[in-house]
Formats: C-alpha cells, sequence, structure tokens
C-alpha cells in the first residue's frame, strides 16, 4: 500500500512536529514526513526540520497582495508534494475555506484541553491553561480533532487526560498537557496510517 505523505504546518515551536516525525523516522508510524509549512519566517520549527532532513517552505499571507493567491501557492505546494494529510501543529493562522474544502476530513489539529470544554476563538496557548487553572479543574488533557469551518468543532478523534494537582500552577499545567501532546498525537496518527481510525 502507497505510504501516506504527510504535511506540517506550525507557526512556533514545532516539538508536536518533531515527536511525530521521530515517531516515523522510528517505523513507528508507517508514512512519510514529507513537508513542514510554517507562516513564521523565524520559527523554531525550521531549525528542527533542518535536523531532521524535512523540506520546510515559508508561506505567508504578507507576501501575497490577495488572499486567493495565497491560498492558490499553498494549494500548489501541497499538490506538488502530494500530501494526503495535513497535521496542525501549533499554527497559528486559521485555515482557508478552499483548502479544508480539498482536504475534507484530511486535516487534524491538537487542542491543549478537552474539548469540547476550553474551546473556541481567543482559546489558544496560555489562555487556555489559564482557563483551566481560574475553574478549578481537576483533570485536564489534549484533543486531536478534524478541522472543520468551526474552531474546534471538528470530529473528535482521540483525547488523553492528565491530572492536575492542588500545586500545580497553569505553567505546571501547560507542562504536563504538552507532555501527552506528543504522545497522542502519535498514537492519533499511526491510528489512521493502520486504519484504526477512519476519517470519512
Ligand atoms: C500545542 O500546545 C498545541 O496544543 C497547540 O499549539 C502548541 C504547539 O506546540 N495547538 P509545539 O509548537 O508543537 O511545541
Amino acid at each position: 500500500m502507497k505510504r501516506m505523505n504527510i504535511a506540517f504546518f506550525a507557526s512556533h515551536g514545532g516539538s508536536n512536529f518533531q515527536a511525530i516525525v521521530e515517531s516515523i523516522k522510528s517505523g513507528n508510524i508507517e508514512a512519510n514526513a514529507s513537508l513542514l509549512i510554517s507562516n513564521n519566517s523565524d520559527c523554531y520549527a525550521f531549525e528542527r526540520a533542518k535536523a531532521l532532513g524535512v523540506p520546510y517552505r515559508h508561506i505567508s499571507s504578507a507576501q501575497f497582495d490577495y488572499s486567493d493567491d495565497f491560498n492558490q501557492e499553498l494549494l500548489n505546494v501541497l499538490n506538488r508534494f502530494e500530501i494526503d494529510l495535513i497535521v496542525l501543529a501549533g499554527y497559528m493562522r486559521k485555515i482557508p475555506q478552499v483548502l479544508i474544502k480539498k482536504y475534507k476530513n484530511r486535516i487534524l489539529n491538537i487542542h491543549p484541553a478537552l474539548l469540547p470544554k476550553y474551546g473556541g476563538k481567543g482559546m489558544y496557548g496560555m489562555n487556555v491553561h489559564n482557563a483551566v487553572y481560574e475553574a478549578k479543574e481537576s483533570k485536564s488533557g489534549a484533543t486531536v480533532h478534524l478541522v472543520s469551518e468551526e474552531y474546534d468543532e471538528g470530529r473528535i478523534l482521540k483525547q488523553l487526560e492528565i491530572t492536575i494537582e492542588p500545586e500545580d500552577n497553569p505553567e505546571k499545567i501547560a507542562e504536563k498537557v504538552l507532555a501527552v501532546e506528543h504522545i497522542l498525537y502519535t498514537e492519533t496518527i499511526k491510528d489512521i496510517v493502520n486504519g484504526t481510525i477512519k476519517l470519512d
């Protein structure tokens, strides 16, 4: 069977990107880490891509006069690399509708909370962990879901929980969640590739 070609989208650190690529390289996930796309030319994820030998492209809407041209460039590059699955790993831009249509049920995102709680507009990064902390939750976690037209509302594919201890501050919650994200994202992609999770 043909190996799936995966494109990653990241804006900053790229620790999830690295965890998944390492899992692919170790043979745990039988797919190709084909491409990393970022809107941020300074992102640390590019350093990781260089070290891991994954091709990377800087594609930002600021490079184009019209959003249609930006969208078209994204589509062209994904097409050129024959991408089957798009993995959003800390990508801080909204995904254009044309991409969501073209890659229907083929775009994954990871959210640092147990959706449907603590999702939606403005719920990203430390905003999520601060809200979880303020609400005195005893658990949080991560969610991998399909990307649909609305923020954080696509079908949930898999979740992993962490326990919040009374002494944990928002930074500690963030650290615990990020650690399980790497496990969760890797396992979810493995399940998709081997057919345990069906996307259609
Ligand atoms: C993660 O917390 C993820 O849930 C969110 O963005 C962060 C990305 O972290 N979508 P990294 O760039 O993979 O280290």
